[in-house]
């Protein structure tokens, strides 16, 4: 399929999705075995426009690094996306604060925490990856790293997400969020990478970071083996180290779903009040193979081939 006809297909297709009408059950177990690469796997249908990106970026031939960048900063740039990048809620002191890493197929990786006032967090996390000797830069040194490195500083706060923030002051409520963009993508060379960027936890105590830019936690490939990225309450994922535990699942031969479920299983054993907490998986198989889960309802994912580009609803523990 050309590039062009395969982006409007995209486009037209995600944007028509109704969550209420797609499939419970993950169906991609059997279907993806054994496709042509590439494909893309991301968190939360509102990604599909992302997940089109980073396809783009595959059929030009580039590598599934660059998708993942280039994917992840269609989010990032989006206002009217509220839990990764511009636009996302800032934290109890009215200051967005970004988290983000990537993992590329030669197990580099690098990530940024606590980064203020840089739009593209995920490409800061790319450049420490890639400038650095370093994996992880935080608060004052990672904007510092950013602006050393031609990134502008912006205002990263919306109308929208101020007027979230006094209204949550006012009266203690949170507004529905999804949450966290995690993506991955196998490119022509059947090389894995992996990307992962939030805005964290709305109205967070100011300096709280969570698990997006711990590798291992929201984020983990292994070129051998597939990834697995995670979304929702960042601290049981980082608990339980829950990316590298589903990798290291597949390598044992468990399949993406199966290890997918029993990293939730493990997050639900081992925390006995588990009230407004939510935490979601997706895996990757180096064949292709897709699985999902997470603890709580309403969980949808995307995943992109260039035939088709479409979101699920994941299937989920605590029914
Ligand atoms: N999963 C995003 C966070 O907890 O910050």
């Amino acid at each position: 399929m050309k590039r062009r006809n395969f982006i409007k297909t995209g486009a037209v297709t995600g944007g028509g999705i109704l969550l209420g009408q797609l499939p419970t059950k993950n169906i991609f177990s059997k279907t993806f075995a054994n496709i042509s690469y590439p494909i893309v796997v991301s968190t939360w249908e509102p990604n599909l426009n992302s997940n089109a990106k980073a396809m783009e970026v595959l059929l030009e031939g580039k590598n599934s690094l660059d998708a993942i960048e280039q994917g992840i900063r269609v989010t990032e740039s989006n206002p009217d996306d509220t839990s990764v990048g511009y636009g996302g809620f800032p934290d109890a002191d009215g200051i967005v604060t970004l988290d983000a890493s990537i993992m590329d197929w030669k197990g580099n990786a690098g990530s940024v925490a606590f980064l203020q006032n840089i739009m593209h967090p995920i490409s800061v996390a790319r450049l420490v990856m890639e400038k650095t000797k370093h994996v992880m830069l935080a608060g004052q040194g990672a904007k510092k790293f950013a602006l050393e490195n031609g990134f502008k500083e912006e205002n990263l706060l919306t109308k929208k997400a101020e007027a979230a923030w006094i209204e949550w002051k006012k009266k203690n409520k949170k507004p529905n969020n999804h949450d966290t963009i995690g993506m991955m993508a196998i490119d022509k060379n059947n090389n894995i990478s992996g990307g992962v960027s939030t805005s964290g936890m709305a109205f967070k105590l100011h300096g709280r970071v969570g698990d997006s830019p711990i590798i291992g936690a929201a984020l983990y490939v292994d070129n051998a083996v597939g990834g697995a990225v995670s979304t929702g309450n960042g601290e049981y994922v980082m608990r339980t180290l829950g990316s590298f535990l589903i990798v290291e699942k597949m390598r044992e031969g468990m399949s993406p779903q199966k290890a997918c479920e029993l990293a939730v299983e493990r997050v639900y054993r081992s925390n006995k009040n588990l009230d407004d907490v939510n935490v979601c998986y997706v895996a990757l198989s180096k064949s292709g193979e897709v699985g999902a889960y997470s603890l709580k309802k309403d969980f949808t994912y995307c995943v992109t081939t260039p035939q088709s580009n479409k979101s699920y609803k994941s299937d989920f523990l605590m029914k």
